[in-house]
């Protein structure tokens, strides 16, 4: 392709990916590249967050307003829209066929130790660690993100670099410590140079995701971008057609708000993102932490 063109289709894909519409399975390597190179130029990790999110809330600041429909997981899995279908199931109680493949007695000692020392995927070539997951196994809310950074992958933590920040920022916003919650992601492998994780990749690893959320039961799961809730909603709708709206998984509630990798590049979806915390708090009986 001409260079011109080739700039041209980056630029419109990158855009794309700002607004959250692509499906996760894309190859995005050089897009991951120049959004890398972006993220690295900003600063907002150190600002407050509660309060810019707060106050971005509460300005009503231009963030295009997501067209949000009240959709139900397997509506999404169809791809069709549910207008009517209430936006949680009204059992609190996992179905039958949901309970079925829960596995009796699974821990998360066992689940880690089922992955060993994995290869069942390509991601396992440019690991330097496992990144399982962080947090506590009592956790009312489990934070789902997408996969291992650089950061993580060096440290064996999910969400300890830039991103990490800031969602640490927005839990403690919320009231709670890092260790109140649990934080894991799809894959538990760095895909190479951030580029997102391929479908392959997320079908070998997302059982050990299912067995961990199965293993806590949280009363919230909060998805962190389009390929956590993508996958948790069997979807490929992009995130900002549901964001915010709640479903029910296996028994937890769950709700998709945008990823903080995305707020370090666009700040102005913050106030978005604090109103979806705002509900997830009022689910938990939290109240947002004083200043
Ligand atoms: N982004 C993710 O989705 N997960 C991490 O652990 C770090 C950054």
């Amino acid at each position: 392709m001409e260079p011109g063109n080739r700039a041209r289709v980056e630029a419109w894909l990158r855009y794309g990916d700002d607004l959250d519409l692509g499906p996760y399975y894309r190859d995005r390597v050089a897009l991951a590249r120049a959004v890398d190179a972006n993220a690295d130029a900003g600063s907002e990790a150190s600002e407050p967050v509660h309060h810019a999110m707060a106050a971005a809330a509460g300005q009503g600041e231009a963030v295009p307003s997501a067209r949000v429909l009240p959709l139900s997981a397997t509506s999404l899995a169809a791809g069709v829209p549910a207008r009517s279908s209430p936006a949680i199931s009204p059992a609190s109680e996992p179905s039958l066929f949901e309970t079925s493949d829960r596995i009796e007695g699974d821990t998360l000692g066992l689940i880690r130790e089922t992955i060993g020392d994995c290869t069942r995927c390509k991601l396992h070539k440019g690991r330097t660690n496992i990144v399982f997951g962080v947090g506590s196994v009592k956790a009312q809310l489990v934070f789902v993100g997408e996969g291992p950074g650089r950061d993580e992958d060096i440290k064996g933590e999910p969400f300890v670099g830039r991103a990490g920040k800031l969602l640490t920022q927005m839990i403690e916003a919320m009231g709670l410590r890092r260790e109140d919650v649990y934080i894991c992601n799809v894959v538990k492998c760095r895909p190479p140079e951030n580029r997102l994780p391929e479908k392959d990749e997320i079908t070998t690893c997302s059982p050990f995701l299912f067995r961990q959320i199965d293993v806590i039961r949280p009363k919230v799961i909060c998805c962190l971008g389009s390929c956590a809730s993508q996958t948790l909603l069997q979807t490929t709708q992009g995130i900002s057609r549901f964001r915010g709206e709640w479903f029910d998984f296996r028994g937890s509630k769950l709700i998709a708000t945008y990823h903080p990798a995305y707020l370090l590049r666009n700040p102005n979806a913050k106030g978005e993102v604090w109103k979806d915390l705002q509900k997830v708090m009022a689910v938990l009986g939290l109240q947002p932490k004083r200043k």
